[in-house]
C-alpha cells in the first residue's frame, strides 16, 4: 500500500485527519503513523497511543550526530543526502523502543525539539527522507506521515519518500494559497496530489470550491466541521473516527488508490 503524506497550514486539521484515517485503515490493515512534526506533541494523544520510548533520531544517535554527518557531507562537496541506514527494512523490523502499537496502528516519531538553540531542522528532514525511502511496506501495510505546518518539508525532500500527498484545506485564503504552492511542488516531484476540505459548512465549502477551481485545483473530498472532534480535542481525549467514517472510507477506496496510480 502507499505511503501518504498529509500536509496543510497550521491548525488546518492534519493530525486529526491522520488519526481518523489511521483508525479507519487499521480496521483491516496494519498502519504505521510517522510523526514528522518536530514541534507538536498531540498526535499520540489523538491516536490514544503512548509515544514511543525514543524517537527515530535517538535511535540513530541523536540530532547532533546526524547534523555532523550532514555538515561533513556538505563540506566535502556532497549533498544533504547522507546514509543513516545500512539498507531497506520493513515495519516489523523497527525496534519496539521506536514504535508504539495500539492494535494494528503504530506510532513512530522522527524527532522532537528538545533544547533551546539546538540548531536547524535539516537533520530532521534528512532523517525523514532517508527513513521513508528505506522503509518498504507490504500490500497490507500503510504508512501515513503527519507533517508540520506549511511546505518547508517539501523543500527538504521528505516528499521523495512518499507516493501521494493529501493536503488539508480549512476555510481560509492562506490555505488556498498554500494549496496552490503545494500542488506545484508535488507536481515537480512527480507525486499524486489531492485536496481535502476540512471544517467546512455548505457556505464555506462552495466558496473554497470556487477559489480552488479558479486555480485549477480539484477537491477530492470534504470533511465537515464536527462537534465530536472539537470536543475530544478540547478535553484532550483520544479521537474516534465514528462520525466521519463513511467519508474516510470513500477517501481510502476512491482517492488514495487512484491518486497513487495517477502518480
Ligand atoms: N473536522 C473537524 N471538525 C471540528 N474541529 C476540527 C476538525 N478537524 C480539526 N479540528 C480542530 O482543529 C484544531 C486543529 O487540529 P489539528 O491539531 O489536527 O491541526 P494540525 O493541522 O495538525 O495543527 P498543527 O499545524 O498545529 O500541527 C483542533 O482543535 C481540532 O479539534
Ligand atoms: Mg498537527
Amino acid at each position: 500500500m502507499p505511503k501518504v503524506l498529509v500536509c496543510g497550514r497550521g491548525g488546518s486539521g492534519k493530525s486529526t485527519f491522520v488519526t481518523m484515517l489511521a483508525q479507519t485503515l487499521g480496521e483491516q490493515d496494519k498502519v504505521l503513523v510517522v510523526d514528522a512534526d518536530e514541534s507538536n506533541l498531540g498526535l499520540g494523544r489523538m491516536l490514544g497511543i503512548q509515544p514511543p520510548a525514543q524517537t527515530l533520531m535517538d535511535d540513530i544517535g541523536g540530532k547532533k550526530a546526524v547534523g555532523s554527518k550532514l555538515m561533513a557531507s556538505l563540506r566535502s562537496g556532497g549533498t544533504e543526502e547522507v546514509k543513516m541506514f545500512a539498507g531497506t527494512f520493513s515495519i516489523g523490523e523497527l525496534s519496539t523502543e521506536s514504535v508504539s502499537w495500539n492494535g494494528s496502528v503504530g506510532l513512530a516519531q522522527i524527532g522532537k525539539v528538545e533544547h533551546t538553540n539546538e540548531g536547524c531542522a535539516c537533520p530532521m528532514g534528512a532523517l525523514a527522507r532517508e527513513f521513508l525511502n528505506k522503509l518498504k511496506e507490504s500490500d497490507e501495510e500503510w504508512v501515513i506521515v503527519d507533517t508540520e505546518a506549511g511546505v518547508e518539508h517539501f523543500g527538504r525532500g521528505v516528499l521523495e519518500g512518499v507516493d501521494a500527498v493529501l493536503m488539508i484545506v480549512d476555510p481560509s485564503y492562506e490555505a488556498v494559497l498554500l494549496a496552490e504552492k503545494a500542488a506545484k511542488l508535488a507536481d515537480e516531484a512527480g507525486k499524486a496530489f489531492s485536496v481535502i476540505l476540512n471544517k467546512v459548512d455548505e457556505e464555506t465549502k462552495s466558496r473554497l470550491k470556487e477559489m480552488l477551481e479558479a486555480k485549477k485545483i480539484e477537491i477530492a473530498e470534504v470533511l465537515p466541521y464536527s462537534t465530536d472532534i472539537s470536543e475530544a480535542n478540547l478535553v484532550g481525549e483520544p479521537l474516534t473516527a465514528e462520525s466521519l467514517k463513511q467519508t474516510l472510507k470513500e477517501i481510502i477506496t476512491k482517492i488514495i488508490p487512484s491518486s497513487v496510480k495517477a502518480g
